[in-house]
């Protein structure tokens, strides 16, 4: 086994600690080599360092065993002490020399167990190494998934909502206009009646089909942005709910951010007013967005009911899923999201984003 293929080193720390113990115990002088031979620990620490002759020796004879140092090599070599001298090997390879002086008969069985224990000790590292890496793995994966998921949904309601505003709505529009017409040449009397009903109810329709798309994905997020966007979700929110709706954007108006942000930071304030018509009871509702530091934070306020915060974590699989849906798209984003409530205190959400992306090294 050439020494060269020698690939796992000793955490010298581990090894002084050990070398500490054994000394002590045997009042003996313990070394720890690496896999070169150069001495790690030691328990006369002025030697950290050297090259102990023996040790090396036998590495780079790729010829690995256990050892004695005899007298004969006392008086050959620089700095070596008679002792008994053990490999350690891990994963079949051998990871350093631990040599314990003495009469090599006597140092031997402390040398055997000491080696076991750097290689256990070894052993049990790489094991966690291995279950970190694994579920680094798991997480990187999941972390795709997510993104995979939320692109394909995001996808999927955009082209729901074309359909719905190009084909549907023109559909709409157009028996509107007919049974206008027809109306119109139909004079008065209970058929004309029946006619301009059912061309309320087709626009109503019409109005219905156009906030579902809206809902899905308004094109004015595509065409012009979170800011436009916002403005125009919130203004039909207030309309629709009766809800005083304060807005604060702090002079972002025509800003345009990357795609994900925007959708992201769409998507929480849409839960988020959605969670406050459902839960909050409220009489006032602030929206502020501001960008500071190379960051957008967005806020949404209510003085409604509050909740206990305690309840999220105790909630049953599957429920909350709005509340945890706004912090995975904020974790994706790599930002900070922060819920502030308590019951008859109103609640806040704030959702932080940087605006570059990270740059993962990959
Ligand atoms: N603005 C709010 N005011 C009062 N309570 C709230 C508010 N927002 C959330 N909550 C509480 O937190 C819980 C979790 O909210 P979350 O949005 O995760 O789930 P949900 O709205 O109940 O269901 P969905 O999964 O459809 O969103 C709610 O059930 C409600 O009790
Ligand atoms: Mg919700």
């Amino acid at each position: 086994m050439p020494a060269k293929e020698l690939y796992r080193s000793l955490d010298p720390h581990f090894s002084q600690t050990l070398v500490d113990i054994v000394a002590a115990e045997l009042n003996k002088n313990v070394n720890i080599c690496d896999h070169k031979g150069v001495i790690i620990a030691s328990f006369s620490k002025e030697r950290i360092s050297q090259v102990h002759e023996c040790a090396a020796n036998m590495l780079a004879s790729g010829h690995i065993h256990e050892f004695s140092v005899t007298e004969d090599d006392v008086a050959r070599y620089k700095g070596v002490r008679k002792g008994f001298n053990v490999p350690i090997i891990f994963e079949g390879r051998c990871a350093g020399v631990i040599g314990v002086t003495g009469e090599p008969e006597a140092a031997a069985p402390y040398a055997r167990l000491a080696a076991r224990f750097v290689q256990a000790a070894l052993e049990s590292s790489a094991r966690q190494e291995k279950l970190v890496r694994a579920l680094q793995e798991k997480e990187e994966l999941q972390t795709i998934f997510l993104n995979k998921i939320i692109a394909v949904q995001e996808e999927e309601r955009r082209k729901i909502s074309r359909e719905l505003h190009d084909e549907t709505s023109q559909a709409l529009t157009s028996i509107i206009v007919g049974l206008r017409v027809l109306s119109e040449q139909m004079g008065g009397g209970e058929e004309r009646a029946r006619v301009l009903a059912m061309r309320d109810l087709a626009a109503k329709t019409l109005e219905d089909v156009h906030r579902l798309a809206v809902e899905l994905r308004p094109v004015l997020l595509d065409d012009l942005g979170l800011v436009a966007a916002a403005h125009k979700y919130i203004e039909s929110y207030a309309n629709q709910y009766s809800l005083p709706v304060d807005i604060d954007f702090a002079g972002l108006s025509r800003e345009r951010f990357r795609p994900e942000v925007e959708i992201a930071l769409y998507r929480i304030l849409q839960e988020a007013l959605t969670n406050i018509v459902k839960h909050a009871r409220a009489g006032q509702v602030r929206v502020a967005l501001k960008k500071s530091r190379g960051r957008l934070r967005l806020t949404v306020a209510d003085d409604g009911v509050g909740f206990e915060i305690a309840s999220l974590q105790t909630a049953a699989a599957g429920a909350c899923l709005g509340i945890h849906g706004m912090r995975e798209r904020v974790a994706l984003l790599d930002g900070a999201f922060a819920i502030q409530t308590a019951p008859g205190a109103g609640t806040a959400i704030t959702a932080e984003v940087p605006l570059k992306e990270k740059n993962h090294g990959r």
